[in-house]
């Protein structure tokens, strides 16, 4: 039982929340280790031990630091990192480079020289002018590189539109058209320095309907098979991306794991064999549902403004530079008072956010006990990409971050200090 009410408190993978925020303070982010290990473990069943020759890659963009990347080797799982940061903490967790794969719509030079210096499995090309530069960078290394081509299937995909990824107007990936794209799997292939491995898609995040996955995968079967008899290549690897769907609110859909995964892959393998080739591995990158659901956000209230008959606004000592979804994409939260769990809701209040901007707004309306000043609000489903957003807008200090299991409670981030946030600022003579 990840999340527990007892003696009026909200407990977290066994451990009290007012007591972490009391020991640890606030703004403060917890993560179950329990939890996240669960939903490693269901990837394990309903994917990696059902079927042969598939990966799971945690995208690591939804949470990246050394000991969750610790969890997520011990745990079997790969990785995706899409910069030099995620790369050089991967590294510094001493992940395996060849379960690694580097994703991004602009790697630089530096990014991909630290990638094939590294070792990474797999390189997704995401854009015409990289191939190039591998090329380049190996040829001077005197190595090769595995690669996928990022493509753009061109499916719609029924999420909010910034992260929506797959439709043909985008910034990822290549496009379908045939002057661009077979050009570039015909170097591919051609090419000394590259191991063509296959084709990637990612569509989209935060899908409770498996059917843009099952279009975007009979683009790339297509592909595959085209491949084959344009240039009598057999395609190692089809990469499906992430995209699955965690619960925020009650009207959230959370699909188990084989609702997406068993119809891809009886497609995948109906049409390998009908077409007579060879069925490729299958990677698949989740991120959100690795995390989202294993982490709560704390903060303590402060200032109340009640305005009769308008709104009460009720401010933490956090908001969007700890939590820039709701600001970003209008996502939206439930929490509870956790030092008043077992109180009846008698009110209704806003939870604002301290940041200077009237957006900044955490749960719009939401029912609680009667509210004070210090009372801890907790806020569900905060563990993917919270943390990875947050910023130092206002010169706020980016919160801790403690992992709990079973009731012990151990910091993983320590809190940034305001020494910390302007380390790497200068005065210049000029202005002494
Ligand atoms: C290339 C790629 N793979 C995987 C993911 C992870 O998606 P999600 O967190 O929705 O599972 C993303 C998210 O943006 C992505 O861009």
């Amino acid at each position: 039982m990840i999340k527990e009410v007892k003696n009026n408190h909200l407990f977290w993978d066994g451990c009290d929340t007012v007591e972490l925020a009391k020991t640890y303070g606030t703004p403060l982010y917890v993560i179950s280790e329990t939890a996240v290990v669960n939903e490693c473990q269901a990837f394990q069943q309903s994917f990696i031990q059902k079927y042969e020759n598939v990966r799971v890659a945690y995208a690591s963009k939804a949470f990246n630091t050394l000991a969750m990347l610790k969890i997520i080797e011990r745990e079997g799982l790969c990785l995706d990192v899409v910069s030099g940061g995620e790369l050089f903490t991967a590294i510094k967790a001493d992940f395996p480079a060849e379960h690694i794969e580097f994703n991004g719509n602009n790697k630089s030079i530096e990014e991909l020289e630290m990638a094939i210096d590294y070792g990474v499995g797999r390189i997704i090309v995401d854009g015409i002018q990289e191939i190039e530069l591998i090329r380049a960078i190996c040829r001077q290394k005197d190595t090769t590189a595995n690669i996928l081509f990022r493509i753009t299937p061109e499916v719609n995909v029924s999420t909010h539109e910034f992260i929506s990824t797959g439709q043909k107007d985008s910034k990822f990936g290549i496009p379908l058209d045939e002057e661009i794209l077979f050009p570039v799997i015909q170097q591919a292939i051609d090419a000394p320095e590259i191991n063509f491995y296959g084709i990637h898609f990612h569509i989209g995040s935060q899908l409770s309907d498996n059917s843009t996955h099952l279009a975007a995968a009979r683009v790339a079967l297509g592909l595959i098979l085209e491949i084959n008899q344009r240039f009598d290549y057999t395609v190692k690897e089809l990469n499906y991306g992430g995209g699955f769907g965690v619960t925020y609110t009650k009207d959230d859909i959370r699909q188990p794991y084989s609702y997406f995964l068993d119809p891809l892959m009886a497609l995948t393998e109906s049409f390998c064999r009908e077409h007579g080739l060879t069925r490729p591995a299958i990677v698949i990158e989740p991120g959100r549902s690795v995390v989202a659901e294993a982490g709560i956000s704390l903060h303590t209230i402060g200032a109340i403004k009640d305005l009769p008959g308008i709104r009460k606004y009720a401010s933490i000592d956090g908001g969007m530079t700890d939590n820039i979804r709701p600001g970003l994409y209008q996502a939206q939260y439930e929490g509870i008072l956790a030092n008043k769990a077992e109180e009846t809701a008698t009110e209704t209040v806003t939870i604002s956010g301290k940041a200077c901007e009237s957006t900044d707004i955490l749960v719009k309306d939401i029912q609680v006990p009667t509210i004070e000043s210090g009372d801890i609000f907790a806020t569900f489903a905060t563990g993917a990409y919270g943390y990875a957003m947050a910023s130092n807008y206002n010169k706020l200090p980016i919160p801790a971050v403690v992992l709990v299991k079973e009731g012990q409670a151990d910091v993983i981030v320590a809190r940034q200090s305001y020494e910390q946030i302007i380390q790497n600022e200068r005065i210049p003579d000029t202005l002494k």
